[in-house]
């Protein structure tokens, strides 16, 4: 049985990670305005893993007998001064991320709650990897210079995404 404590943060992290998918749905929609489809692809496909991530957490709250209590999801911005600027944004957002599981492994060691935290390891593993892809992205897309024109090449590759 999970602690009150524990299903109220597990439930607000399934609504931190639903509005990940909200936020990368509209930089994809921003990359498909500006014709960078490859972009747009990549966001699309990043968007789809934080539901994943989401369904974790809604899973696991019922696997635990907890109880979902979904919440009000607020609309993430839809523009951005360039390619640079989302990339910028989907870097300092991660490491939100990051820090948010930080703090819920940190309440399953505080409620002693050992399940929850040998859960949390794989998303602790997967922040390392979320923060290395945003961050490796964005120093491509800085050193192409961060104009549309340059940016074809970036653009054909994150486009092979899968
Ligand atoms: Fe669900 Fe991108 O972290």
């Amino acid at each position: 049985m999970l602690s009150k404590s524990m299903e109220e943060a597990l439930n607000r992290q399934v609504n931190r990670e639903l509005y990940s998918a909200y936020l990368y749905t509209s930089m994809s929609a921003y990359f498909s305005s500006m014709n960078l489809s490859g972009f747009a692809k990549w966001m699309k496909i990043q968007a789809k893993e934080e539901r994943a991530h989401a369904t974790k957490f809604y899973d696991y709250i019922l696997t635990r007998g907890g109880k979902i209590t979904l919440l009000d999801i607020e609309a993430p911005k839809s523009k951005w001064a360039s390619a640079g600027k989302v990339f910028e944004e989907v870097y300092a957002h991660e490491q939100k991320v990051t820090a948010m599981i930080n703090a819920l492994v940190e309440l399953a060691a505080k409620v002693i709650d050992h399940a929850s935290f040998e859960m949390l390891q794989w998303f602790v593993k997967e922040q390392v990897e979320e923060e290395e892809h945003a961050s490796e992205i964005l120093v491509k897309v800085k050193t192409l210079g961060d104009v549309p024109g340059h940016l074809f090449y970036l653009d054909h590759e994150l486009g092979k995404r899968e």
